[in-house]
């Protein structure tokens, strides 16, 4: 009996190493160019766990599980080349819902994450320590020396942008992971600072579309802004790539000439023109999906609001501070009940209070779909009983 706990500590311990390892990623302080690790690799879940694709309830990304519906696409526009009026129809309808006046479109955000840093000339950049890696990974891999912030408070980011001569701030608004929004009088504050100097303010609002109070894009046209908008969270279409970036005139130019005739496929013009002209859908879309927020936030206050240190939503996922062990259990244990989720290291956090401590990040569960809220609900409670 004895010997049969300590084979399945064994286990349990090597397991914890192998996944911390596995899910561990790059860490700011050492600034290791290996490629990020992003949700969704359920292929991967699967061969870990032994579990197949079918049966996972996958809530590792920020994307939308109800998703913009797919329109018919003619069947032609996948035979065609993109035409200048339709390309232009994309961008018109872009204008208008991102209320901006000079927009450029892109493969999803994270094309223009990757062409950035070749348009500034070197220098300082600073970003928050907990937040998407990619940019972490264009920038340093691009040779620009990076400073970070603590992703949880203003004044960190104020003292960064006041006291050191950077070249370039990013502001991930809401961050992801972190869940923390940044105010948009602050943002417009940096702005002012970092257009004194010829910097730039580069704000990824690939998750603003839930709550827009918080965004600039109203105010891309100005000197030295650049905002990163998506198609991939709250409208679910992640896989047609398609985001947008929003400056002035000349940042705009820069990129133009950078980015290629065709950066994007006809139909994914097509349906990302439908989606951001359907103010219908927009708007069934952002009820459905706060009454699935707050869902999801209840269940997760209900279940692990007495081990956390922190519970925060943003729109399109809620992020549970807990201590390391705990998160590296709760991850398991979901993840061999075929739920998914995603776990972010937090050691090498500028915050004291967060070195012991792992951030799991829940994507949203459909309001529609009972089976897999009973799967969550029941894999929780499994999961804090073990
Ligand atoms: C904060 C953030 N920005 C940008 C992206 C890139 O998204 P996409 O290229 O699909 O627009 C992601 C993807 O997960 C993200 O989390």
């Amino acid at each position: 009996m004895v010997v049969r706990r300590i084979f399945i500590g064994f286990i349990r311990w090597s397991i914890a190493l192998t996944v911390k390892n596995i899910i561990t990623p790059e860490l700011p302080g050492e600034l290791t160019l290996e490629l990020p690790e992003h949700g969704g690799d359920l292929g991967f879940a699967s061969q870990c766990y032994g579990i197949s694709l079918d049966k996972w309830l996958d809530l590792s990304t920020g994307i939308n599980p109800d998703g913009y519906p797919i329109p018919q696409i003619p069947q032609q526009y996948f035979q065609q080349l993109p035409q200048r009026h339709q390309k232009q129809a994309l961008i018109e309808a872009a204008k208008t819902y991102y209320q901006c006046e000079n927009i450029v479109v892109g493969a999803g955000s994270q094309q223009f994450i990757e062409l950035l840093p070749q348009l500034h000339t070197s220098g300082k950049v600073a970003m928050p320590d907990i937040g998407y890696r990619e940019h972490l990974y264009a920038w340093s891999r691009a040779g620009y020396q990076i400073i970070f912030y603590d992703s949880s408070s203003a004044e960190s980011l104020q003292t960064i942008v006041n006291n050191n001569d950077v070249n370039v701030v990013i502001v991930i608004n809401p961050c992801n992971p972190a869940a923390i929004h940044i105010e948009k009088n602050l943002l417009l504050k940096l702005q002012q600072k970092m257009a004194t100097r010829g910097g730039w303010l580069i704000v990824d609002e690939a998750f603003a579309d839930v709550n827009p109070m918080h965004s600039i894009s109203g105010y891309a046209h100005l000197p030295g802004v650049i905002v990163l908008r998506s198609l991939g969270k709250l409208f679910g279409l992640a896989g047609i790539r398609i985001g947008f970036l929003l400056a002035s005139k000349a940042i705009i130019s820069k990129i133009e000439m950078r980015i290629g005739l065709w950066p994007v496929s006809l139909p994914s013009l097509f349906i990302a023109t439908q989606a951001l002209l359907d103010k219908q859908w927009q708007y069934t879309a952002r009820k459905q999906h706060s009454a699935a927020e707050q869902w999801l936030f209840s269940l997760l206050q209900k279940k692990l609001g007495h081990e956390a240190l922190h519970i925060r939503r943003a729109g399109l996922f809620v992020s549970v501070i807990l201590n390391e062990q705990l998160a590296i259990h709760l991850y398991q244990s979901l993840a061999s009940q075929g739920i998914w989720v995603r776990y972010w290291d937090l050691s090498s956090s500028l915050s004291s209070i967060l070195s012991d401590k792992a951030l799991l990040r829940f994507g949203l569960v459909s309001i529609t779909d009972a089976n897999a809220q009973e799967k969550l609900i029941n894999g929780l409670a499994y999961a804090m009983s073990e």
